[in-house]
Parts: structure tokens; C-alpha cells; sequence
């Protein structure tokens, strides 16, 4: 290519619909928790593609099952059967007790919008009538962008300009047990949580507020949905954050790391539910397609060893122990919060409204970041990201900071 970065962020200006506005960077390679823009300078990644690169950029391991996939069969679409969409199935119940079966799909949205239309039919089935299908999310929760998911995701800010939306959701506060006897009420059908919320600045739930959410839910017929997109698939250190809570759900969705950066989402189906959606009544062409499930199965493999999760708690503990240094250098936060290498870092008061430009700095020193709001920093690397890149992306925030404050 001949032309400069510049000219090529300029293109990608005026070709793409104008949902995301981009930092001025081309990223051209990776390795590990690096990468590397078209002009050869080098950054540590921190964002990991919004949680999703989990085994790090141009892993060998996934490279080579994902050549040999390619050399083999790409796409047949659900209406025929392939090996390798089966033996994630397979793997992906073994690891999940709770589950007995699993719908395959693309993206964290469709994971979401088939445990929507799951939980519909569910109360259809159980004789419910429309006005007793509700189904209950929390403020602060992000689930998707589709008509269905953005309508769960309760903040307005996602919905604004999109009515009408579909009805038949309700919205509760987080961790505020008090509030349940006003909200989950019998027509409540179904409640769709993170066990972490991730877009709404990395908030956990409380310990005993999804046993508490199953309580309820046994008590009046209505399933617990965990969205497990951005929180699952070994970020908190266990495979499934809910398993730090050891709560039995109904339903789990997966998606982001799932697939380690090829897209792949999955919804994992307990007893109660697995045979609601019936043939016909749900599909999608791409999901399962072959390469996405050879790469998903090698990842979920690695990504449950106990190399990789013990690696988890480690890192945490090194970020947590930087963070805490950094603090106390400069007073920056109020709050750490999260598990594992799902990490927000809450601004103080003094700095509120900032996090967009400490993320412009850091980037300008060849870090990125990500935030979860105005006033949070969200690191959700690799999780297999080495104490030496932690290291230095530690350092590398320290100088974002003096460039920033
Ligand atoms: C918790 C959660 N659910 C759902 C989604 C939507 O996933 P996708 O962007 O793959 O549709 C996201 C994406 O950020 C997420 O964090």
C-alpha cells in the first residue's frame, strides 16, 4: 500500500457507516499481547478486542487448527451436519454441568436474542399468556444491539431514536434485593443478567444476589439467564463467572472469547429449557460453521487448562498490585473492581468524565485501553497475557498518566 496511515484512516472515515469513531491507529499484526500498527510501532493491548482475543494475537495453536480447518471444509450451513460444530458441543457440555444442550450462532447479540425467543416460547409453552412473558434486566446491563437485545440493555442511552421498542421487558436495580419483591413479580417469565456487567463499568453482582435472583426465579416459574458474553469463558478465573457464586442457571450465553477473535456465539440450554426451541422454530445459517467451531474447540481447551486460569488469578493479582502503586502515586481512583482480567478502575471524583482522554494518552504511549463509561479504565487483556507484558503495560499507564493529568 502506498498510501499513508493517515490516508488510510481518512478512507475508512468516509466508507464506513458511522457507528464507531475509531482511534487513528492501523493495526497490522500481533503476537501475544502485542501488536503492531502498519507503521511498525508496537503496543500492549490491554483491550484484547473488547475481551475477545483470549489466547492473544496469531496464536500457533489456533493459527494451525484454523489452516487445517480451512484446507478442509468452511461452511455447510445447520441443514447439514460437520464434525467439528459437534465436538464443541460436546466439550462445551462437558464443561457446563448446568447445561444439556447448546445452540450455536455469530455474536454475543444473537446468543442473547435466542435466550430471549427461548424464554417467550417457554412461558408460550407454559401456558402464560403475552402480558405474563416479561422479561427483567438491570440498569446498567448491556446485552446487544438488535431490536430485542438493546431493548434488555437497560440504558437509554443505546435505545434513544430505536422506538418503538418491543415490549414485554422490565428493568431492575442491581444488587439492590429490596427492590425484587416490586419488580419480579408472576409475570415475570424470564431474568437476564451479567454476573459482571461489562459496558456498565465492570460491576459485579454482590456475593448472594443471583442466588437470590434463582430464589425468586424457582418461585415463580421464571428462568435465570446468565449472559456470560463478556464475563464467561475463563476471564474471572473459573470458566463461567457464575461459578464463583455456585448458582445453577437456566441458560448461559457466551460469545467474545468463546471463538478467541473468530466470531462464534453459543447459548447453553439446562434441562428445563434445552427442547423449548423446536425444529423450525429458531436458526441462523452461519452458526457452528466449521472454522468458527475447530477454533472455538482448541480454545476452550487451552482456555480451561489450569495453565491458563491459574494465569488469570496471577496477572490479577500483578494488575490489582500495580494499580494500587499507581494510586497511591497519584490519587487516580476511587475503586478497582472486577475479577480475574475483567478489571475497571473507577476515576475519582476529581478526574470524573475523564477516562476518554487517559485512553488517548495511553495510546499515544503504545498502550491500549479501553473504558466502560466516562469515568471507568476496563482491562480485559489476554488471558494468558506474561508478567513481563503486564509489566510493561503497567508502565506504559504510568506515562499516559503524566502525559494526561
Ligand atoms: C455482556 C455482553 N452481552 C452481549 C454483548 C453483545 O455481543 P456482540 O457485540 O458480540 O453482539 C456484549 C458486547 O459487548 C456484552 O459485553
Amino acid at each position: 500500500m502506498s498510501e499513508s496511515s493517515a490516508q488510510c484512516v481518512a478512507l475508512a472515515q468516509q466508507l464506513f457507516v458511522p457507528t464507531y469513531l475509531p482511534r487513528a491507529i492501523i493495526l497490522e499484526r500481533g503476537e501475544g499481547s502485542r501488536v503492531w500498527d502498519r507503521d511498525g510501532r508496537d503496543y500492549i493491548d490491554l483491550a484484547a478486542g473488547i475481551a475477545v482475543n483470549a489466547l492473544g494475537h496469531a496464536n500457533p495453536l489456533l493459527q494451525k487448527v484454523l489452516s487445517e480447518q480451512a484446507a478442509k471444509l468452511w461452511h455447510t450451513s445447520n441443514v447439514f451436519l460437520s464434525e467439528p460444530p459437534i465436538r464443541l458441543a460436546e466439550a462445551l457440555l462437558m464443561t457446563a454441568p448446568f447445561a444439556d444442550r447448546v445452540f450455536l450462532c455469530n455474536s454475543g447479540a444473537e446468543a442473547n436474542e435466542a435466550a430471549i425467543k427461548l424464554a417467550r416460547r417457554h412461558a408460550s409453552q407454559q401456558g402464560r399468556d403475552p402480558d405474563h412473558r416479561v422479561i427483567l434486566t438491570f440498569r446498567g446491563s448491556f446485552h446487544g444491539r438488535t431490536l430485542a437485545t438493546v431493548t434488555a440493555t437497560a440504558q437509554p442511552k443505546y435505545q434513544a431514536g430505536f422506538e418503538p421498542l418491543p415490549g414485554g421487558f422490565r428493568y431492575g436495580e442491581l444488587n439492590c434485593i429490596d427492590q425484587l419483591d416490586g419488580v419480579m413479580t408472576e409475570d415475570v417469565c424470564a431474568v437476564l443478567v451479567e454476573p459482571i456487567q461489562g459496558e456498565g463499568g465492570v460491576v459485579p453482582c454482590a456475593p448472594g444476589f443471583l442466588a437470590e435472583l434463582r430464589l425468586r426465579c424457582d418461585r415463580i416459574g421464571a428462568l435465570l439467564i446468565l449472559d456470560e458474553i463478556q464475563c464467561g469463558m475463563g476471564r474471572t478465573g473459573k470458566l463461567f463467572a457464575h461459578q464463583w457464586e455456585n448458582v445453577r442457571a437456566d441458560v448461559v450465553t457466551l460469545a467474545k472469547a468463546l471463538g478467541a477473535g473468530f466470531p462464534i456465539g453459543a447459548m447453553l440450554v439446562g434441562p428445563v429449557a434445552s427442547k423449548v426451541l423446536d425444529f423450525g422454530s429458531h436458526g441462523t445459517t452461519f452458526g457452528g460453521n466449521p472454522l468458527a467451531a475447530a477454533v472455538a474447540l482448541a480454545a476452550l481447551r487451552e482456555i480451561s487448562s489450569a495453565v491458563v486460569l491459574d494465569n488469570v488469578i496471577h496477572r490479577e493479582q500483578q494488575f490489582r498490585a500495580g494499580l494500587q502503586q499507581l494510586n497511591k502515586e497519584f490519587e487516580l481512583f476511587a475503586e478497582v473492581r472486577g475479577r480475574g482480567l475483567m478489571l475497571g478502575a473507577q476515576l475519582a471524583p476529581a478526574y470524573s468524565g475523564r477516562a476518554a482522554g487517559l485512553l488517548d494518552a495511553a495510546a499515544a504511549e503504545r498502550l491500549l485501553l479501553l473504558q466502560a463509561g466516562p469515568d471507568v479504565l476496563r482491562l480485559v487483556p489476554a488471558l494468558n497475557i506474561t508478567e513481563d507484558e503486564t509489566a510493561e503495560g503497567m508502565a506504559r499507564l504510568r506515562s499516559a498518566i503524566l502525559r494526561w493529568r
